[in-house]
This record gives structure tokens, sequence and C-alpha cells, in this order.
């Protein structure tokens, strides 16, 4: 079956969009980058969606692998590479089962937006118990998703119309295509926000040893967590 971020990336290309996702890197990586300096080694992006952040790394001086489990995205991630001459290993693939990838291969790892689309724990504890396995011992993991919001937050970002979300449920959402913004519906795809104990539990079952974590308003994905994990 296709996966519902498959179906909506296809709805918004069919509407005329060259992007869902900003095409901004995320201003959260560009500061960690400055301030942790992680080595400029092999890095893997977890559901690297259209490869803003991919491409932004690459550009950065690291070897890039994105991964993703939308095919029509990592079409457009390929293809927005090669306008912009960086070479990076787009694959489509499943952030909990990471065939095909050796163990202790990765210096770092990125997570913008991935895991706040695992509703079920037994999903997030696989995908990070993968993310461990391909990471390289002392190696950092970046993670940016969205933390469990107040009602005031989502009205600030969605309008005071919002109203809390099932399901497919069809809701308006703004997309930019040629000459300006446009409205389309789109399905509402099963989604968590965070609550801390819940990421520093997961975290420490998953053998990462958390190095910071803060809450953070961010452009993309609304109130998010930001954690810094080290493999230990
Ligand atoms: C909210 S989007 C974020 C995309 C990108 N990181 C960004 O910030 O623009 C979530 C992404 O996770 C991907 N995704 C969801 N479940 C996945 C899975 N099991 N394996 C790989 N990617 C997955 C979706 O296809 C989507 O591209």
């Amino acid at each position: 079956m296709e996966h519902p971020y498959e179906d909506r990336y296809k709805r918004v290309y069919a509407a005329g969009a060259r992007f869902w996702e900003t095409p901004i890197p995320t201003e959260e990586l560009v500061n960690f980058l400055d301030e942790w300096k992680p080595i400029r080694g092999k890095v893997v992006e977890f559901g690297c969606g259209e490869g803003r952040d991919s491409i932004f790394l690459a550009r950065s001086g690291y070897d890039v692998t994105g991964i993703d489990i939308a095919p029509s995205a990592i079409d457009r991630a390929r293809e927005w590479a090669r306008e912009e001459d960086v070479e990076i290993d787009f694959r489509v693939g499943d952030v909990t089962a990471l065939s095909g990838i050796p163990d202790n291969h990765f210096d770092l790892g990125v997570n913008i937006g991935c895991l706040q689309m695992f509703p079920d724990p037994g999903d997030r504890i696989r995908h990070l118990n993968e993310a461990r396995r391909v990471l390289k011992p002392d190696a950092l993991y970046f993670f940016l998703n969205m933390g469990g919001g107040t009602k005031e937050e989502a009205v600030e970002r969605f309008g005071p119309d919002w109203t809390p979300p099932m399901v497919g449920e069809l809701r308006p959402r703004k997309i930019m295509v040629e000459g300006g913004e446009k409205e389309i519906m789109l399905p509402i795809i099963a989604g968590h926000g965070f609550q801390r104990e819940e990421l520093e539990r997961e975290f420490s079952a998953s053998g990462f040893t958390i190095a910071d974590i803060q809450r953070k308003k961010t452009r993309p994905h609304g109130t998010c967590w930001q954690v810094i994990a080290v493999h230990s």
C-alpha cells in the first residue's frame, strides 16, 4: 500500500507546487553545525523528504545519504541535487528497517520531522535501534521533531478556526505554486507530538545519551523538541 506521505507529495505536485516543504535549510540545523562542529564525514538524513537539508549538508562538506519512504519526494530531491550540482546518495527506504546499510557506518545522523510521523512507540524504537546500529560509536544524532503543543500554539500556527484533526480528514493547506500561494485540501496524516519524558525514555532505551534537549519554535514544523544525542 502507498504510504500516506507519498499520496501527499503526489497531490501537492499535481496541484502545481515544486516543493511541499520550504526549500530553505532548517535554521536549527544550520546553528547546530556552527555550534557543535560535528566532523565532516558521512551523514545520514532520516526522512529527508525533498532534500532541502541533505543539500545544505552536502554544500557544507558532508558525504550525504538521504533516505525517505516516499518515491515522489526522492525523485524531486534527486532532480534538485542535480540542478545544484551536488552528489547525494538519495534512497527510497524505511527508516525503521535500513536494509543495505552496514553497522557503524555514519558519523552523524539527522532527523527533521520524520519521527513525528510515528504514533506507534514500537516504530519509534525500531527506528532508534536502527539509527544506533548504522551510526558509529560517539556519532551525534541531531533530532528536531514536533512537541506535544497546546491548543493556543495550534491556533497561532493554523488560525482561529483550528480544531483537533482526525486522521484522513481533509483540511485546507497552503502550497506555493508559480505566481503565488494556492489552497488545496489534503488528508491529515497520523503524527505524534513528543513529551520530553518520552524522548528521554526512548533515546535511552535505544542506547543513546541525550547531550542537549531544548523546546524550539521552528519555521517548518512549529513547536518542536531539538535533541542532540550521542551514540553511547
Ligand atoms: C514532515 S516530513 C519532513 C521531511 C523533511 N525532513 C523536511 O523537513 O522537509 C516527514 C517525512 O518523513 C517521511 N517518512 C515517514 N515515514 C517514514 C519511514 N518509515 N521511513 C522513511 N521516511 C519516512 C515522509 O515521507 C516525509 O518525507
